[in-house]
């Protein structure tokens, strides 16, 4: 399945389960102080999940083109030297605006990815937020894993760097739930399709391709440098799936430069930089 397919199936997929498929928002936030760039699919619906804007939808789906290239979220230090990270890139997601919460959220992406891409439920690994002296570990999600079909030795607890997601300094945040996948070539492995290559700092064998962000909080500013969580007016969900690190999945190659998305970009290039 290539990319372009992937991102179809995806939005239909979200479409059938109530969303409405809407367009991605520019790069450039036009009424955002807080980011210089877009940054993920949330972006463009910061004030419904802050409840100072009412849509006619509960549900939504997007394909967000974004960039990861200063701010909070900035992937530069690490382009050009993983094969999972971009400046730019497309984050599939689905978001649900005081609707469904975890259960749903959580079933959505097991039966989308299990049943719908029939990845190998072996090569997948789950992690929730671990709890700190701010906000509370994430029990719930564990038992929702283990009640969608994960197995619990494959559900992994992170701190806050991995698992509290926040656009920004400010803005809606809560803890959150994401799936790795192991690219190795043997996932019956244990010795090899391991708990200790999630989340590692180094290497590209099982990386990120799914996070579910159980937004629940506004990170609001006190005083200078002083912040605070407030709670939002509902539990929401937004999600953000990497567009081409499913297809490196999908694809069986090893990195997102190989795949339909962006190798024909690279090829093209190296073409003019007589490189080919
Ligand atoms: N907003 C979340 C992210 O960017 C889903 O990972």
């Amino acid at each position: 399945m290539t990319g372009n397919e992937i991102r179809r199936k995806f939005l239909d997929y979200f479409e059938q389960h109530g969303h409405k498929v809407v367009h991605s928002s520019p790069v450039y936030p036009p009424n955002d102080p807080t980011i210089l760039f877009t940054n993920a699919g949330m972006n463009q619906f910061k004030d419904v999940f802050l409840g100072n804007e009412k849509r006619d939808y509960k549900r939504a789906a997007s394909s967000q083109k974004c960039i990861r290239a200063g701010g909070k979220h900035n992937d530069l230090d690490e382009v050009g030297k993983t094969a999972r990270h971009q400046t730019f890139f497309e984050m599939l997601g689905n978001f649900s605006f005081g609707d469904y919460f975890k259960e749903d959220a959580i079933n959505f992406a097991w039966d989308f990815l299990v049943n719908e891409l029939k990845l190998d439920v072996n090569r997948l690994w789950f992690t929730v937020f671990a709890g700190d002296d701010e906000v509370s570990a994430d029990e719930e999600a564990i038992q929702l894993w283990i009640k969608a079909g994960a197995k619990p030795e494959r559900i992994l607890r992170f701190g806050r760097k991995d698992n509290f997601w926040q656009m920004a300094e400010t803005g809606p945040c809560g803890p959150n739930s994401e799936i790795n996948y192991y690219l190795g070539d043997e996932p019956e492995n244990p010795e090899k399709n391991r708990a200790d290559l999630v989340n590692a700092d180094e290497g590209d064998t099982t990386m990120e391709i799914w996070n579910l962000v159980f937004m629940q909080y506004n990170r609001v500013e006190t005083e200078k440098g002083i912040y605070k969580l407030e709670p939002l007016p509902a539990p929401s969900v937004d999600t953000g799936a990497g567009l081409e690190r499913m297809t490196v999945v999908m694809e069986g190659v090893h990195s997102t430069f190989e795949t339909t998305l962006l190798k024909p970009i690279v090829e093209f290039t190296a073409r003019l930089a007589q490189r080919n």
